[in-house]
């Protein structure tokens, strides 16, 4: 089928227009011609944004793995599906064949199963990057098992969090994780995060850096012998399309993080068609998306995506800088990347670092450059333009969230010509809107203002594991009828749009989503404060940095300010991790708020971000005189 693979703009528009006028007509054709389907469905879509409920492909089965691995075995049984690239550069890569997948995949599936798990159960995956955090996903997928994955760089109280939040029976774990000279014991945080996870029965430990770890008897377990003993052939698990194929864990502005679930059929269209487009992936290509598999960049554009497309994609256990800031370009030339996806933060610290690095190899194999995460900057981009794809590599800057399951706003590489700082216009299927003050629609071009999406795609989250309420208050509340996505954007006169940022109080870092509440609270546990409020400010390298004002409690003793910033950062990383660390911390009297008692972080914002020439009207403050004081000590 042509509308396959979008090959030039007039066939964009022509399949847009289309997807937009019988969506369920076009995504019936992609479902229907190019995926294995046990049964195929009774209804392609049903919705309600009011409930919200939305359904795609009902009365279908399927399992994803069949999909993602054992169609391919007939046609590419020998070549890489998964290709891993050590933390060490001088440790041999690894090249996983689509048939050796199939093994591994089901060995983990049958040891899953005979440690009890079965179809539903939430299994914890908290894996670093190694093979075997992408085979653990498979295998729960494969007896559908429903996994939640956690950042390997979460903090134990984090961890214990989520895996309470959806009663996860397991955890499957390593010894430990490289991360460029530095190990980190994972183990010691699971036992750590376990003495508040009554619901735990089991504990699977990969080995990695051979490490000293204590193992619970009757409860952990080492991996690799199970995985000896397991057979490697294990049936699919026959799935129906709108089972949950995993919950994935995402900040909001308030309140604990939310589980956003994902479902199986129009999961694995939505990733697969746009893995296909997005980046214009051919037979015999290299993929590398730069993401942990712990993001939804990883499940989509790691895992599922590629494996459906019967991709090679890389997996790579390190971090841009080791041994030194030359690593990513030193994989590209390695492996002969073709498509490389990355976060704006990545592009950034190593455009700081100079050209020298990137022109000491060979990157002609480039043929897509790939941007997620956040608004790239200008001059990113042109540095990313300029010094990897040496013009020739278009880069396609794709906005999408959590939520969405996939990419929504992006142009397509060869099709659609690109502006810098511009994710350009809507994927096929998608249908956005921009939203006024006043909640009506913004209609016609050059308009700036929330942007909603107004009609399903199939890849979109259904609910909030166990709180339904959530989902619709958060989502499909701000506006009738419409997904509210939390950001702000602009639409130019051709029709392109440009992201601006949240419009919420969620703030990216490095290009990883915070709430400020839960790093509020967690640094309201510090015995010496009373309150406490964080903004975003610029940084450099990660986009975002995080200012936190912090009222101290009135002992009349005087602390040392400079330990009390390390010990809320302390805090602050054991609730959270490391990557809610504060910048800068000031101390002091007050937080300016309004009558009913509301911070008022739009004045608190504007002083971290140095820009205070025009605070509007704070007369209306309960406590104006607050503001003066806290912007002759700014930091
Ligand atoms: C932001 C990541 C501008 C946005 C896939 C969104 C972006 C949030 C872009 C979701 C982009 C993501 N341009 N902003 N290309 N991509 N964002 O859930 O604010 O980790 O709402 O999903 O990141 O982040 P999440």
């Amino acid at each position: 089928m042509s509308n396959y693979h979008i090959k030039h703009l007039e066939e964009y528009y022509q399949v847009y227009r289309k997807s937009v006028r019988e969506p369920e007509n076009f995504w019936e054709e992609v479902a229907g011609e190019h995926f294995l389907w046990r049964k195929k469905w009774n209804n392609v879509l049903s919705w309600d944004f009011s409930k919200p409920e939305i359904k795609w492909f009902e009365g279908a089965q399927l399992n994803i793995t069949e999909n993602c691995i054992d169609r391919h075995l007939t046609t590419r049984a020998d070549q890489t599906a998964i290709l891993f690239e050590p933390n060490d550069p001088s440790e041999k890569a690894e090249h996983i064949t689509y048939k050796q997948l199939y093994h591994r995949v089901n060995k983990m599936a049958n040891v899953l199963k005979s440690k009890g798990v079965q179809k539903g159960d939430r299994v914890c995956i908290y894996v670093p990057m190694i093979p075997e955090l992408a085979i653990a996903v498979l295998a729960c997928a494969r007896i559908g098992a429903v996994h939640s994955v956690v950042f390997a760089g979460f903090s134990s109280t984090a961890l214990a969090t989520r895996i309470n939040d959806c009663d996860c029976k397991m955890v499957i774990t390593s010894d430990g994780s490289y991360r460029g000279a530095k190990t980190i014991d994972l183990k010691g945080i699971v036992d750590d995060a376990l003495e508040s996870c009554p619901g735990v029965e089991t504990v699977l430990v990969a080995k990695r850096i051979n490490n000293e770890v204590t193992m619970k008897d009757g409860r952990d377990e080492w991996l690799e012998p199970l995985l000896e003993q397991a057979s490697d052939e294990c049936p699919a698990e026959i799935m129906k399309a709108e089972d949950p194929l995993f919950i994935l864990y995402t900040s909001g502005s308030t309140g604990q993080p939310k589980g956003m679930v994902h479902t199986t059929a129009g999961y694995m269209v939505y990733t697969a068609y746009t893995f296909k487009n997005v980046f214009q992936y051919r037979d015999g290509d290299v993929y590398w998306c730069t993401a942990d598999i712990g993001w939804i960049t990883g499940h989509s554009y790691i895992v599922y995506g590629p494996l459906c497309n019967g991709a090679t994609t890389v997996m790579f256990e390190g971090v841009p800088s080791y041994p030194d800031f030359g690593r990513f370009w030193e994989i590209v030339q390695k492996h002969q990347v073709n498509q490389f996806y990355t976060a704006p933060t990545a592009i950034r610290a190593l455009a700081k670092q100079g050209s020298e690095l990137v022109e000491k190899y060979d990157l002609s194999s480039l043929k897509v450059l790939g941007s997620v995460g956040e608004p790239i900057n200008e001059e990113a981009w042109h540095w990313y333009n300029d010094n990897v794809g040496k013009k020739n590599s278009p880069i396609v800057d794709t906005w999408w969230q959590t939520e969405t399951g996939g990419i929504m706003i992006t142009p397509i590489p060869y099709v659609t010509p690109t502006k810098p700082t511009y994710a350009t216009l809507p994927f096929i299927g998608i249908q956005p809107a921009l939203m006024d003050e006043n909640a009506e629609e913004l209609k016609g071009n050059q308009v700036e203002g929330r942007l909603c999406i107004k009609f399903p795609w199939p890849s979109m989250a259904r609910t909030i594991w166990g709180n339904h309420q959530r989902y619709k208050d958060t989502y499909f509340s701000a506006f009738e009828n419409k997904y509210f996505t939390g950001d702000g954007a602009l639409r130019d006169e051709v029709g392109y749009y440009r992201i601006t940022g949240r419009v919420d109080d969620v703030i990216i870092v490095s290009g990883h989503n915070l709430g400020t509440a839960p790093i509020e609270d967690a640094i309201n546990e510090h015995p010496a404060v009373s309150e406490s409020a964080i903004v975003g400010f610029p940084h450099d390298v990660k986009g975002n940095a995080l200012y936190g004002y912090v009222i101290l409690k009135d002992t009349g003793e005087t602390r040392n300010h400079d330990n009390l910033r390390k010990e809320i950062n302390q805090i602050i990383t054991e609730h959270i991790g490391p990557i809610a660390k504060l910048d800068k911390i000031q101390f002091t009297q007050g937080l300016p708020k309004t009558r009913s008692g509301k911070i008022m972080r739009r004045i608190l914002r504007k002083i971290a971000h140095k820009d205070t020439s025009n605070l509007g009207d704070i007369s209306t403050l309960l406590n104006p005189e607050v503001v003066q004081d806290i912007m002759d000590n700014a930091l």
